[in-house]
């Protein structure tokens, strides 16, 4: 498995991280199998949030985990707070930051995160209260780092003023079917396609130049939550694509969608979903993926843009 090294957090952390928004509905034994699978592959890091499941998804793996022998220092856990899908709203404050986590622990079965993210912004957020949170979570050592999700550059330079801890994640969402994050560079200033379109404020650049490391989320997903395009015949020539360049690498279409994301320079960890042992193993070849600079463009195009 390849590694990356997230500025000021987790070290040797995998390329690809193990999603777990997707375990509540499986047994604990198929949760411990899932885990497993993706430790056997090399993936060292779970990726949670209070929201899965509504709390479901994090009381699973700690009923499988155990299961796995794996030892708790050898992985990365994550969490994310502040999605209230149960109270129909988005919350920052310090309280419900500082419960989120206590509750993530209790279920998780666990006494500290190695990664707190914020999941989506609060539109009333104050910097000032969840600073406060971050300190007190890392005084009590129930945080290890911290990161934001689905943030805007200008949002994050906003906590910045006040959280004196490095935000060193932003999780993003990014496929080859939901691929704005990239698209906004390439067409800018053409009034011609909706692709020119800034929809998050150069995330991608400020990222990069803030030694943000991105987690690109739902990599083989199409629209919001459309399902996969991965043998979808509503897309005929990307899947053609794929085929191609899986059947010279000898891996899955799966792989080379993944490998493509890890193909961008940004050096982005790529969180998977399936709860599929033979998918996770899949996903995984995609670190043995050669992509040349031409393969990459050719399934960008394959995914229905064009050169401008
Ligand atoms: N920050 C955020 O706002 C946010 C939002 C959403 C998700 N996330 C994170 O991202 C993770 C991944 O999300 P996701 O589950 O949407 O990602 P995904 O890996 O893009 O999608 C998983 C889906 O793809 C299917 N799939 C996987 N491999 C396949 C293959 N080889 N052939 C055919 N179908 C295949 C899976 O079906 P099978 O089960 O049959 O394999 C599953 O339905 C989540 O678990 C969560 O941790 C974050």
């Amino acid at each position: 498995m390849k590694t990356i090294n997230i500025a000021n957090g987790p070290q040797n952390a995998s390329a690809i991280i193990q999603g777990c928004m997707r375990m509540p509905a499986l047994t604990k034994e198929e949760g411990a199998k899932v885990i497993d699978t993706a430790y056997e592959c090399g993936i060292n890091f779970f990726d949670h949030a209070t929201c899965y499941g509504n709390g479901e998804a994090e009381e699973r793996f700690a009923q499988a985990f155990p299961l796995t022998g794996i030892k708790r220092e050898d992985v990365y856990i994550q969490s994310k707070c502040g999605l209230c899908f149960d109270r129909n709203e988005f919350d920052w404050t310090k309280e419900n930051i500082l419960a989120s986590v206590d509750d993530s622990l209790r279920r998780l079965n666990m006494d500290y995160l190695d990664a707190l993210l914020l999941h989506r912004p609060d539109l009333l957020f104050e910097p000032e209260e969840v600073a406060e949170a971050f300190d007190a979570l890392e005084k009590a050592g129930k945080v290890r780092f911290f990161g934001v999700s689905n943030l805007m550059p200008m949002q994050i330079e906003l906590l910045k003023k006040y959280v004196r801890q490095p935000l060193n994640i932003n999780q993003l969402q990014l496929s080859l079917e939901q691929s704005q994050l990239i698209d906004q560079a390439l067409y800018m200033n053409n009034k011609t396609t909706e692709l020119s379109v800034s929809r998050d404020g150069s995330a991608l650049d400020y990222c990069r130049l803030n030694d943000i490391t991105i987690q690109a989320w739902s990599p083989l997903q199409f629209g919001m939550f459309g399902g996969t395009f991965i043998d979808n015949p509503d897309f005929p020539e990307l899947n053609k694509a794929l085929a191609e360049i899986a059947e010279r690498e000898k891996v899955s279409k799966a792989a080379v969608a993944i490998a493509w994301i890890m193909r961008h320079p940004a050096k982005m960890q790529t969180i998977i979903g399936t709860m599929d042992p033979q998918h996770i193993k899949d996903a995984c070849d995609a670190v043995k993926v050669k992509l040349s600079h031409q393969d990459w463009y050719a399934l960008y195009l394959a995914s229905g843009k064009f050169l401008p």
